[in-house]
């Protein structure tokens, strides 16, 4: 009951044109109606996000959809059917209709449709779709609780509706359609495995540093305060040895003197696990006042691609992500 009110009230701010933080299975958003170019304006000037980063925009059914892309090819079809609602982003061409601020002027759109009960309610009140960048300052690593977007951006915005940690943890999957064949532009919530085995082959982009089709792509991105490194060995650690060290691991390290803190991502091992917990992990580790964080490699299959792609844009490591 609370809830229902609480969501009424977050829709009645965001069809005023006000600006609203909302819960997704990945990160919190922060959304405003993706037909009101006034509110789409506020959202990149509280973000301090550059106006050449285009938006995701957020659905709860097919009839926001048909507001948004001209058409959807079969592929696309199929990952909507059989992933949303869920951590998957499609780009597709845009209808006229949809504001280029929305999209930097681009021919496309980023659409999603996210998992969580108390948004799908919230778009569904709203009765359009709403954008949904992640609700963090540009460049910071993106919250996975309320608390988290209110320590951030707590009074700059409008509203902020609490459903409880993010499940998921890290960003949605994006899968451009906009060439002939698909392409990964973003890992994340979904493993690229899983989009392969229902349409095939998808090709990775590279990594771009200019006018970037994803600046999730930019190569400093999701970052801390606190310097990360990912290039070190348990052979070179006396040479930090003057220094307050954190220690993000995937799983239990054996030698734990010569850090100051560790996390620990999943004690088991597990990628949904190490996921889920990444941005917290690394927000306690930078509220610590540290010199460095020496963050573990973890391996790339499963959600560990999506993991090992944000612990390389928090270092500033720029490599082409790979197979
Ligand atoms: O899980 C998520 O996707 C979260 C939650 C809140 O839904 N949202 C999110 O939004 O991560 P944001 O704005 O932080 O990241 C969106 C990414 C950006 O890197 C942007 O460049 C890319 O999507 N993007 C948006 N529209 C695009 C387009 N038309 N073509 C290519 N990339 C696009
Ligand atoms: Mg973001």
């Amino acid at each position: 009951m609370r809830d229902k009110k609480v969501i009424r009230q977050a829709a009645e701010i965001i069809k005023k044109g006000g600006i609203v933080a909302f819960p997704t299975e990945t990160v919190y958003g922060l959304g405003a109606d993706a037909f009101n170019p006034l509110a789409v304006a506020r959202v990149f000037e509280v973000k301090r996000r550059p106006y050449f980063d285009p938006l995701i925009v957020h659905v709860a059914n097919h009839t926001d959809l048909d507001k948004l892309v001209i058409e959807i090819p079969s592929d696309a079809k199929k990952l909507m059917e059989q992933l949303w609602p869920g951590p998957l982003t499609v780009v597709l061409l845009k209808k006229a209709e949809v504001p280029d601020l929305v999209t930097a002027g681009l021919p496309t759109v980023a659409v999603r449709m996210p998992k969580h009960p108390m948004t799908l309610s919230l778009i569904g009140l709203v009765g359009s779709p709403i954008v949904g960048p992640s609700a963090n300052p540009f460049g910071y690593l993106s919250p996975t609780t309320a608390e988290h977007v209110r320590n951030q951006l707590g009074d700059q915005i409008d509203f902020i509706l609490d459903g409880g940690p993010c499940e998921v943890g890290v960003e949605s999957t994006i899968v451009s359609f906009f060439k002939k064949r698909p392409m990964l532009l973003r890992p994340g919530g979904i493993p690229l495995e899983e989009i392969e085995s229902i349409i095939g082959r998808v090709e990775i982009s590279p990594l771009r540093e200019e006018r970037p089709s994803a600046p999730g792509m930019l190569p400093r991105h999701y970052a801390p305060r606190t310097p990360i490194v990912l290039d070190w060995s348990k052979k070179n650690l006396d040479s930090y040895r003057d220094k307050k060290i954190g220690l993000l691991a995937f799983q239990e390290p054996k030698n734990s003197q010569k850090f100051h803190q560790i996390e620990v991502l999943s004690k088991k091992g597990d990628f949904r696990e190490a996921a889920a917990n990444l941005f917290s992990a690394i927000r306690r580790l930078d509220a610590l006042n540290l010199d460095l964080i020496l963050a573990e490699a973890v391996p790339e299959v499963g959600l560990g691609r999506a993991v090992m792609d944000r612990l390389r844009r928090a270092s500033g490591r720029s490599e082409i992500i790979g197979r």
